[in-house]
């Protein structure tokens, strides 16, 4: 069978490639040529673990193949997967411009009955508008179907996300004469999935497309929960790590998504919870709840600046060395990452920075990724002036006055605590991934802070 997939961002690259690796034809189509140009060299523009061999194995085997040609991406396809990006707008609905001018091209080069599955994340009822669009610009009478098929990756495991999913939710239009037909094609795309018995979830398509952001909001609801529970530990006396435990093991509770941090972060989780609210005030509902997540993670992340300010008192002039950039560990994604919010709080206080990170690399896209600081004059001339970026842990804590961990990168796991501790100038030492056990840490001579123990 042949696919089409609309987008090679991060969602539609790895969905390209693992279906091409399931032994399906997949043709990706992007409207960059630069990215196509290099994506037929096996090369991918981002870093996600796995996916650059798993896109080269599959050009090698002509599985998979990048265009620029919508009309190549369609006309051989019965499945047409959009996953285009939809950003946030200023006001925290999802911008739908990217998947709207998509449906537009897939009208104009539909030739027979084909689905036209989203797999972008998009607000409830997107599905409807995509149907309008394409019976609106069709070129010639066909039938198709519109199916939503949220993903569920997480960066940096998204292949193993991909390959082993927990459910797979399929929505289709329960009034469609050829829905079953839908479902089908569906199941069969999936089908080495039914090996490991993946279940799958059949539904309308509105519900298909909220499972998405309830599902997204409600992770980043237990993250915040348990960085509030955190801090009240910190007050009280407790033990965060054995409250998540001993909450964890009940199983209506789980034990996943209960890591305390500096805030959760990256290019969903953020974006997502606010589109949700933005959805539910359009409907004049309201969604307490995730309100409070929104604003408690805000929240988290100043609570990690006052604790370095609390510390250590006046920071001009005082270098602090920060350990990992990216949002998480096994990706080069820095948007909305908790390491942004904290250099531009530094940068108001005029604090020297000194950074690592394994994967990302680059000054240039710090300040361009940090909206804040890109927008501010001030703050711009400063993070050239006050930025320094290292080449690893050791050049980084080298004259500072104090070592942050924003990133639970594996390889700042086993730092050598000595060498760190001649390096400093002063022992300060902020783990804001609880990654160290407190007391070792003390024993080697720092003044250890962490999240949520003592
Ligand atoms: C998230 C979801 O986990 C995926 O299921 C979803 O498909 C994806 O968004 C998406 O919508 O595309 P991702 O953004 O890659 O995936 O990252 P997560 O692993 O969810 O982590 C998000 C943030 O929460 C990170 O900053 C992480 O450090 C933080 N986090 C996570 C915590 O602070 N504590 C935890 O216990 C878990």
């Amino acid at each position: 069978m042949h696919i089409g997939i609309i987008g090679t961002g991060y969602v539609g690259l790895v969905t390209g490639a693992c279906f091409a690796e399931f032994g399906l034809f997949v043709t990706c189509l992007d409207k960059d040529e630069k990215k196509i140009k290099s994506l037929k060299k096996g090369k991918v523009p981002f870093y996600e673990p796995g996916l650059e061999e798993l896109v080269q194995r599959n050009l090698k085997e002509g599985r998979l193949t990048f265009t620029t040609d919508v009309a190549e991406a369609v006309d051989s396809s019965l499945a047409i997967f959009i996953a285009v990006g939809t950003p946030p707008r200023g006001d925290g609905s999802a911008d739908l411009k990217y998947i709207e001018d998509v449906a537009k091209e897939i009208a104009a080069n539909l030739n027979g009955y084909k689905i036209i599955v989203t797999k972008s994340t998009v607000p409830v009822g997107t599905g409807d508008r995509i149907r309008e669009i394409v019976s609106r610009n069709l070129k010639e009478l066909v039938h198709f179907d519109i199916v939503s098929n949220p993903e569920f990756l997480r960066e940096g495991s998204a292949i193993e996300d991909f390959m082993r999913p927990n459910r797979v939710i399929i929505g289709v239009d329960p009034e469609s004469s050829s829905g079953q037909q839908a479902i089908a094609i569906m199941k069969d795309l999936y089908k080495p999935l039914y090996l490991i018995e993946t279940p799958f979830v059949i539904t309308n398509i509105k519900t298909a497309e909220l499972i998405k952001y309830a599902s997204n909001s409600f992770l980043a609801t237990k993250i915040s929960f348990i960085n509030e529970i955190a801090n009240l530990c910190e007050k009280v006396g407790a033990d965060v790590h054995m409250v998540a435990k001993g909450m964890g093991l009940d199983m209506r509770i789980g034990s996943k998504f209960l890591h305390p941090g500096p805030g959760y972060g990256g290019s969903c989780l953020p974006k997502d919870t606010k589109a949700l609210l933005k959805m539910a005030e359009e409907q004049n509902v309201e969604l307490s709840v995730v309100d409070a997540v929104v604003r408690a993670n805000e929240k988290q992340k100043e609570i990690m600046a006052k604790k370095i300010k609390d510390a250590m008192g006046v920071l001009k002039e005082k270098t602090i060395a920060i350990l990992g950039l990216s949002f998480k560990p096994n990706t080069d994604d820095i948007r909305d990452a908790p390491s942004l919010y904290l250099i531009r709080r530094l940068l108001t206080e005029k604090a020297k920075i000194r950074v690592y990170d394994p994967v990302v690399r680059s000054l240039d896209l710090i300040a361009k990724s940090n909206e804040l600081i890109a927008n501010d004059s001030k703050l711009r001339a400063l993070s050239s002036k006050l930025i320094t970026y290292c080449k690893d842990p050791y050049e980084a804590a080298k004259g500072a006055h104090a070592l942050v961990i924003m990133t639970e990168w594996n390889q700042f796991r086993n730092l050598e605590l000595e060498r760190l501790r001649k390096l400093l100038k002063e022992p300060y030492f902020f783990d804001f991934r609880n990654i160290y056990e407190p007391k070792r840490l003390k024993e080697n001579g720092f003044k250890y802070f962490c999240v949520g123990r003592q």
